[in-house]
């Protein structure tokens, strides 16, 4: 049994199974993958409802997605969740949810008889986030996304916008990836409030202080010595603060957010309730949260 697979094991059931007790069935696809926590997750939930089915990481370049899906349909493969950098690669070889269109990526695909579906449950595992740590709907509600251009930060604001958030700010280093997500998002919403800023903007401290809830998507936090992407000055103890990060389990913007009384969770929440989400795809009517939850204790906030 490896570790990690790749596009070579996909060739034959001995060569994919040697060793191993149970088939491969599912997998994570991805490069880098070796780090991905959804075996874990999946694993957990696939041995507590009984099946008999092997969760493993497959590690593809760019450009294999399209030979992985035909070699995985011909393994006899149920799905796969799809990570960083094939999430856009992947939506070109399945029928693409009308959800997952909209949120421009997907992250779970399912083999069925005859189609191959893609989805997206990032989005979706987001907003039920939201409401399990702070118990709050994001509609009626402004929400500020720190580090917005990235892949996260346009699943998150696309979602904001379907579940009707009332205003969003987004907050970016690179002014020029601010325009196309507005564009993206107006299209969607054409009523909707939206303002993107840089980090330098004088007005930043003003725009976040009116916000009710404000989220992290960019890396910055993930390393020792990284600061806090916001200031203090840009936090009150009202603000719900979360960040998607959660390795460390508290960054140093919610070490900030902490120390000044807000209510803060990290990524946690976000991973167990898209890799559910994706897991209910598969196994519709199952109920795997509470026990991915369980799965993922040894990372929460000590
Ligand atoms: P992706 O999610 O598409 O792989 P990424 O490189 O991980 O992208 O970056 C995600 C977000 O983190 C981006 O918004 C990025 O800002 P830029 O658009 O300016 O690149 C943000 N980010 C990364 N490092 C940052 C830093 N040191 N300061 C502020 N934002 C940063």
């Amino acid at each position: 049994m490896k570790e990690v697979y790749t596009i070579n094991d996909l060739t034959s059931r001995a060569l994919l199974d040697a060793g191993a007790d149970k088939p491969a069935r599912l997998a994570v696809i991805g490069h880098p993958v070796a780090h991905s926590a959804s075996p874990k997750l999946h694993q957990a939930a696939l041995n507590a409802a009984g099946i008999n089915v092997r969760y493993v990481r497959i590690d593809i370049e760019a450009g294999q997605v399209g030979e992985c899906f035909k070699r995985m349909r011909a393994l006899g493969f149920i799905g796969c969740n799809v990570t960083v950098p094939h999430k856009l690669e992947a939506m070109e070889f399945c029928e693409v949810d009308p959800a997952a269109a909209r949120l421009g990526a997907v992250n779970t695909i399912s083999f069925g008889e005859t189609a191959t579906r893609g989805f997206n449950t990032d989005g979706p595992g987001f907003e039920s986030a939201i409401q399990d740590d702070f118990n709050l709907l994001l509609n009626t509600r402004n929400v500020a996304i720190l580090g917005a251009g990235g892949g996260a930060g346009k699943a998150i604001t696309t979602q904001c916008c379907h579940a009707g958030a009332r205003k969003l700010l987004l907050v970016n280093r690179t002014r020029e990836k601010l325009q196309p997500l507005i564009d993206h998002l107006k299209n969607l919403k054409p009523d909707m409030e939206i303002i993107g800023i840089t980090f330098d903007d004088p007005s930043l401290a003003a725009h976040c202080l009116g916000c009710d809830l404000i989220v992290n998507t960019s890396s910055v936090g993930l390393k020792p010595g990284d600061p806090s992407i916001l200031p203090k000055t840009c936090l009150r103890k009202e603000h719900l603060v979360y960040d998607t990060i959660y390795q460390p389990p508290v960054t140093p913007l919610l070490a900030a957010a902490n120390a000044l009384g807000c209510r803060t969770a990290n990524g946690l929440s976000m991973l167990i309730h898209q890799g559910a989400l994706a897991f209910q795809r598969w196994y519709p009517g199952s109920e795997p949260l509470a026990v991915m939850r369980a799965a993922m204790a040894h990372l929460i906030a000590g």
